[in-house]
């Protein structure tokens, strides 16, 4: 059979949407063959990848990228089409007639290349359980790793008199393959080659689909460096390669969160409890493309690194790539100084897994880690920190989310939130052309903001009445226009009436700013609308009511986790009865 019979053949007997269902979500589209997901050749946040079942290719409207299942399988694994060919066979199960020499040679390269690697595995898990690997099994030992555990990892040992080079000369394997692949150097004097891992514990690191691409060894004799890896090959792109990925894809489908943890024994660890939505780079920083490949699976990202000074820089730069990508991230760092594969180890599978689940949004750690970095008690120190969390708000792709979280930030480290959207608003004008900076701002604002600026200009005697009561809530306090309501406010309390320009000269520039943008946007009078002005003003009441209830709801329930962990239970109750007086009162608001 010719490849091209072939290719044909086994196009028919794969269906592009189960293959293409194991790289990304899809969703089927009502009634019809036809299905979408987010596209994992781009980076987007509503989906405009189709998969069609009946035609059996895909298209992205985003990126233009399309094909049919081999151009698909091609693209994502960076394979050429006979390596894809042969994989889809594989994966199917559907036997391959044997490669013709006219393959092409990138190809068949890389095709040996990966039969190299085969081999290697092979013989580094022989090793590791015949008579020579006692050592490195010992170490195993004393690092609690099982048998189960060694062999599901396809973990190895590289013995100190290496073996692979002699190996791989008896397969008659050419010359020029042996340094290609990594795995042999070249003697600088002499003839010959020798092993590049040589008594380490290794570690298979593998491609999505699970092949052996590459190494990771880790000393046994406290040499340097501690973990060697595998050089870049023709098969091994390190900024592509998660380790671990191709196990955890499907825990995080159904968890729809990725752990990131940083070394080889943190995944182990990690898996071993139980966590098997679990991934590590292997040595390098953290990529765009590797953070692509998680939101292939997950939405959400818990980085769980090191807690020492390195772990926390990686983990600071972790989240700027993964913003960039917009995934949830929230980071988890684990007490005790500990690093996962030690923290599971002493305090179990169970307790890993809630510390996973109680990790603070990032942002609360960036600023925990501002607050340790600048003098909170003076202004300028809180302005630094601020100023520290900017680029992080900056990479939130989405307007009002950034709104929220500058306010949010704003009341963490105690900065007037005006102050804080003024410096956001010149670190954005900075790096953007200057006609950006006339955005309709506005429309970052949620509508109850924008119906009380306007309940507040336009009927400031209806909302005299009021002003004491909505500017003593505290959610007032976090809402975005907040600067401008409460000098309005304060205005109409004071003189009956709202003078607009006297408004404005009382503004912060940001504020004012903001103020215009809104006015010189607003297509609906609010003169015209039948709307009742003092319902409307209920209606807005009531809902930061709500927001403040929920607020102190959710406080309580933390007291009381906090109180529980403490062994408290008394007060626990205590709290919880007031939690449940407080969602009995929003049952019957009448707002
Ligand atoms: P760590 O030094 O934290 O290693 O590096 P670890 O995983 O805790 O290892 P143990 O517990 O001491 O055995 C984290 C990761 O950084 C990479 C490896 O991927 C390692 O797992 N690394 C570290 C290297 O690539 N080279 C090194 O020399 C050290
Ligand atoms: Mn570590």
């Amino acid at each position: 059979m010719s490849s091209f019979d072939f290719k044909e053949t086994l196009k028919n007997s794969v269906d592009i949407v189960r293959v293409i269902g194991d790289y990304v979500r899809l969703q089927k589209l009502g009634g019809s063959a036809r299905y979408r997901g987010l596209c994992p050749f781009h980076n987007e946040k509503t989906p405009s990848f189709y998969v069609h079942a009946d035609r059996q290719f895909f298209k992205c409207f985003g990126c233009a990228k399309g094909g049919d299942v081999f151009s698909f399988v091609m693209e994502i694994e960076g394979l050429g089409f006979f390596e894809a060919m042969k994989l889809l066979a594989e994966k199917n199960g559907i036997p391959m007639p044997a490669p013709k020499p006219d393959f092409d040679p990138a190809s068949r390269k890389k095709a040996s290349l990966q039969d190299l690697h085969e081999m290697a595995a092979r013989l580094f898990q022989e090793s590791l359980f015949g008579p020579r690997g006692e050592p490195a099994r010992e170490y195993l030992k004393q690092r609690g790793v099982g048998r189960k555990l060694a062999e599901e990892f396809g973990l190895g040992f590289s013995e100190p008199g290496g073996g692979l080079v002699r190996l791989f000369q008896k397969q008659g394997v050419e010359e020029p393959l042996l340094e290609e692949s990594g795995l042999c150097l070249r003697r600088t004097e002499g003839p010959g080659y020798f092993d590049r891992f040589r008594n380490r514990l290794m570690f298979p690191i593998w491609n999505e689909s699970g092949k052996v691409i590459a190494f990771g060894g880790r000393t046994l004799a406290e040499d340097q460096p501690k973990y060697l890896n595998s050089p870049e090959t023709p098969i091994y792109r390190k900024s592509h390669v998660l380790y671990n990925l191709h196990r955890a894809r499907e825990g995080a489908r159904k968890s729809g969160r990725m752990v990131l943890v940083e070394g080889y024994m943190d995944v182990l660890g990690a898996h071993a409890a139980g966590v098997k939505e679990v991934v590590a780079s292997c040595g390098t920083a953290l990529t765009n493309q590797q953070v692509r490949a998680i939101k292939r699976h997950a939405d959400r990202v818990v980085v769980n690194f090191d807690p020492d000074q390195a772990g926390a820089n990686a983990a600071e730069r972790s989240i700027q790539i993964l913003l960039e990508e917009s995934l949830q991230i929230r980071v988890c760092s684990l007490p005790g100084g500990l690093d996962p594969d030690e923290f599971v180890k002493t305090n179990g599978a169970e307790a890993y897994r809630m510390e996973l689940e109680r990790g603070p949004g990032y942002f609360h750690w960036l600023a925990e880690r501002a607050r340790g970095r600048f003098d909170m008690r003076s202004a300028e120190g809180r302005m630094e920190a601020f100023r520290f969390l900017l680029p992080a708000i900056q990479k939130l792709p989405d307007k009002l989310e950034r709104l929220a979280v500058v306010n949010d930030m704003a009341s963490y480290l105690r900065v007037e939130p005006g102050e804080m959207l003024d410096q956001f608003r010149r670190a954005a004008a900075d790096r953007t052309p200057p006609r950006a900076l006339d955005v309709k701002i506005d429309q970052a604002l949620p509508d109850l903001e924008r119906v009380l600026i306007r309940l507040v200009v336009h009927h400031p005697g209806i909302v005299a009445d009021y002003a004491d009561t909505i500017l003593d809530l505290d959610s007032f306090a976090e809402l975005a226009s907040h600067g401008i309501l409460a000098a309005a406010l304060r205005q109409i309390e004071q003189q009956g009436r709202l003078d607009f320009t006297q408004l404005q000269a009382s503004l912060t520039e940001s504020d004012a700013h903001l103020l215009s943008a809104l006015f010189a946007s607003d297509t609906e009078d609010v003169e015209r609308t039948h709307d009742d002005p003092a319902a409307q003003l209920r209606a807005c009441l009531g809902k930061l009511e709500r927001d403040q209830q929920q607020r102190q709801r959710k406080q309580l329930r933390q007291l009381v986790r906090e109180a529980e962990m403490r062994g408290d239970l008394a007060e626990a109750l205590k709290l919880m009865e007031r939690e449940k007086e407080l969602a009995r009162l929003a049952a019957t608001q009448v707002f």
